[in-house]
């Protein structure tokens, strides 16, 4: 495994539709463990693909909840229902934080890294997680999703 350099916004890459992946090989394998690994090395809740420069629909989670690491190959969500207000960030976008709405439930359909359909059921956390990291792999970053960003000052801890 390796850390691999996070892409920062402004970049043109992540405002790229990325590319359903084709090949469950060992190339697959290898950039979801990079992955896993870099999101945890920057102590993130999730990473996606073109965040590492590879437009392919690739995405990993961890909410830090009991489905540990989630990896989301090819992902579509099959329901989005209810609302909720979350505190949003980005690894692209380092110490910056808003408030977003987005749905409170969501169903995500997709594929593991050996091809099998696996379903996803989340809320809260997790369901923002799966939204975020969804989008970047249709080029959309979180701020599109905030209603206000937050001033520093307004965190805790930082
Ligand atoms: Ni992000």
């Amino acid at each position: 495994m390796a850390i691999r350099n996070i892409i920062k916004e402004g970049d043109p890459v992540l405002n790229k539709v990325c590319r359903p992946v084709e090949k469950f090989d060992g190339r697959l394998a290898q950039l979801i463990d990079d992955m896993a690994e870099t999101m945890r090395e920057a102590n993130g809740v999730g990473l996606a693909a073109p965040q590492v420069g590879i437009l392919r629909r690739v995405v990993v989670i961890d909410v830090g909840d009991d489905h540990g690491l989630i990896e989301l190959v090819n992902p579509e969500f099959v329901e989005q229902s209810g609302e909720q207000e979350c505190t949003e960030g980005c690894l692209s976008s380092p110490g910056q934080y808003g408030i977003t709405k987005r749905p409170a439930k969501v169903k995500v359909r997709a594929f593991n890294r050996r091809g099998e359909v696996v379903e996803v059921e989340g809320e809260g956390l997790l369901a923002t997680a799966c939204c975020h990291e969804i989008d970047h792999l249709n080029g959309i970053l979180f701020k599109s999703h905030v209603i206000r960003m937050l001033d520093p000052k307004e965190l805790d801890g930082e």
